[in-house]
């Protein structure tokens, strides 16, 4: 195994009753990029916290870059990069400035801050910019201007906090180029998301609801490993069918799309199409097809969605 740059065990944060994380534990391979995949509120931004050493875990061992963490927070920080959810820029300064003002606090000596600063506002398309104040920029240049602060000391480890919620997918698909660049060039990535699209670009991610890890792994894997077979349906009166399939038990989840239902079925069933004709009559006519697998089927498999 490949040398690892976290190391979380058992993890849980607890605000009064809430457990916000709630026993998570995984492990960061360097040069990957990772992700936590999960909806609002599931603990996604506190998970970070944790990991980044701005806040105590109630129980469990976190070590991130060989560093004990939160005892060695301070020595830590220095070392990654944090783009929050909300992109934490200074408004009211210009690129250049916010640029300036990043490097000072990571300490980059005044000689080597400038070229650095330059070299930044290259890499993320932001040269054109130095002197634009943040505040009546667009979302897209927001965000690249947030990725080239969180950079600008070259960290080993970077953590993304929703990165893509505010820009337009063309925006998401180039701010993703950027993050294979730094990632062939060693940088290990946490990324939060609650895209789809966006977790199966990550070379491993974890499936998180409510605090806890329900899944974890490469795309694929998760894909491969869920435990059902597919099925898409066309058929009429949709509605009805879909509550007569998600009483039965085999059948995991049934979400329409357009003229289909997508079935998710139990892999003990061994030939599902069959097995839905004989179970529901009103199928006999239909028209049933397998279909491959998506990292949308593996969410609603391991999460409570496959029941709504
Ligand atoms: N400092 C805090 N004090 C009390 N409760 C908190 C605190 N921070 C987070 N929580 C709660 O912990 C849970 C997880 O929140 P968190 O912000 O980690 O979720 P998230 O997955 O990042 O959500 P989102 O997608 O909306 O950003 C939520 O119920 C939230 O209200
Ligand atoms: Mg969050």
């Amino acid at each position: 195994m490949s040398e690892l740059v976290i190391k979380a065990h058992n993890v849980t944060k607890q605000f009064g009753d809430l457990k916000a994380i709630n026993n998570i534990s995984l492990n960061v391979e360097k040069g990957n990029i990772y992700g936590f995949l999960g909806p609002n509120g599931c603990g996604k931004s506190t998970a970070i916290r944790v990991l980044t050493g701005l806040l105590t875990p109630s129980t469990g061992q976190v070590e991130v870059l060989g560093l004990s963490i939160p005892k060695q927070a301070d020595a830590l920080r220095l070392k990654i990069g944090y783009m929050t959810q909300k992109f934490s820029l200074y408004e009211d300064l210009t690129v250049a400035e916010n640029l300036l003002f990043m490097g000072q606090i990571y300490g980059i000596s005044s000689a080597q801050l400038k070229n650095r600063c330059q070299e930044q506002m290259q890499t993320y398309g932001l040269d054109k910019l130095q002197k634009q104040i943040v505040g009546g920029m667009s979302g897209g240049q927001k965000q690249r201007l947030s990725l080239a602060c969180a950079t600008i000391n070259k960290p080993e480890l970077l953590f993304l906090d929703e990165p893509t919620s505010a820009v337009d997918p063309e925006n998401r698909r180039n701010f993703w180029e950027k993050l294979f660049d730094l990632s062939e060039l060693g940088t290990t990535i946490l990324v939060t998301t609650h895209y789809m699209d966006e977790a199966e670009r990550c070379h491993r991610l974890a499936i998180m609801e409510s605090g806890v890890i329900r899944a974890d792994g490469s795309p694929e894997e998760l894909m491969r490993t869920m435990g059902v077979n597919i099925v898409e349906v066309k058929t009429t009166s949709l509605r009805s069918l879909k509550s007569k399939l998600i009483a039965n038990k085999q059948v995991r989840s049934a979400a329409q799309l357009g003229v289909r239902l997508r079935v998710l079925v139990d892999e003990q069933v061994a030939n599902p199409i069959e097995w839905l004709k004989s179970q529901f009559p009103e199928l006999q006519q239909a028209e049933l097809t397998l279909a491959r697998p998506t990292l949308e089927d593996v969410f609603v498999s391991v999460t409570g969605a496959s029941r709504t």
